[in-house]
């Protein structure tokens, strides 16, 4: 796998480390829906690689409840409308597909993860299916029919500072809209698929910068508002460390870093090694 995915996004980009210490926020930028999900990658690389894992592993790497039927429906015709064709290989999705067709067609179309959520009569919102090639640590079996804030539950602090405002959004999201954001974190690999099962290590000393990877997940929230629901997509950007060293995202890097609660950094796996990482960077 190449070293530098998606090359046109900037690492540097003040939203990706803002201004100030390190704290969970929800920051969304307005996109375009078509411009996320449409190619970046002109080797079609991610493509095949996806398709790889679909096949290989199929419930591994996608899944869909009864209640996400007509949520893949919605977003199948809406990629549909934009009109990606030839350069998803030609892949399209089609209209009488079945839900579980489409998924794996859309899967295997689009170069992000993709995560289908709707509210139940309480509001509640619940994951009701995905295609998820690239995971960042986490495994869709284990969250498929959970709700946002069981999901998160593991990620320390996170609820207790965003959940309601994460539900609040999610609930009221525009249509025709992406809503932009960004994670970021370290990884001892170039390997787009962390699932747990792979147990890819952690960093770990020795710190070496070429041997590290910041890793950006780069997602979308778009409404499907007939289906009252929504997708998310995730996209992955992998920047080694040596070749960002003294840049702006470098300093912003530090800064997260140094400013990181002790217990997000366990959960991040970065607590062996984040202090040497700051000397080096
Ligand atoms: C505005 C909305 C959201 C915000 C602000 C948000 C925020 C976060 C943050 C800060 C983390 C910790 C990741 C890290 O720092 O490395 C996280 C993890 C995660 N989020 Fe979200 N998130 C949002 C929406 C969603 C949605 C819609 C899903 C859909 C399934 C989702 C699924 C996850 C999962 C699976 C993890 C990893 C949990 C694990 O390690 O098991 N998030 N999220």
């Amino acid at each position: 796998m190449s070293e530098e995915l998606s090359p046109g996004v900037d690492p540097g980009s003040p939203d990706l480390f803002p201004d100030g210490d390190y704290r969970f926020h929800l920051t969304l930028r307005r996109g375009d829906p078509r411009a996320f999900f449409a190619p970046q990658d002109p080797t079609g690389r991610v493509l095949a690689e996806r398709a790889r894992w679909l096949a290989s592993e199929p419930h591994r790497y996608a899944a869909l409840m009864p209640e996400g039927e007509p949520l893949v429906r919605e977003f199948g015709a809406m990629v549909a409308s934009w009109k990606l064709g030839a350069s998803t290989g030609g892949r399209m999705p089609l209209a009488h597909a079945r839900g579980h067709e489409l998924l794996f067609t859309l899967g295997r179309s689009l170069e992000p993860d993709i995560l289908l959520l709707s509210p139940d009569r309480e509001g509640v919102i619940w994951l009701r299916g995905g295609a998820l090639c690239f995971p960042t640590g986490w495994a869709l079996e284990e969250k498929m029919g959970r709700s946002m804030e069981v999901i998160h539950g593991v990620v320390p602090g996170l609820n207790a500072a965003l959940g309601p405002a994460i539900q609040q959004v999610l609930s009221k999201l525009k249509p025709g809209v992406a809503f932009l954001r960004d994670n970021w974190g370290l990884a001892a690999t170039d390997e787009l698929n962390l699932h747990p099962a792979r147990a890819v290590p952690p960093p770990a000393a020795p710190v070496a910068l070429d041997r590290l990877w910041l890793r950006v997940e780069h997602q979308a929230l778009v409404a499907l508002p007939q289906a009252a629901g929504l997708v998310f997509g995730i996209r992955i950007a992998l920047h080694r460390l040596d070749r960002i060293a003294g840049t702006a995202a470098a300093a912003g890097l530090r800064r997260g870093l140094a400013t990181m609660p002790a217990e997000v950094a366990a959960y991040k796996r970065l607590d062996g090694i984040r202090a040497r990482v700051i000397e080096l960077l």
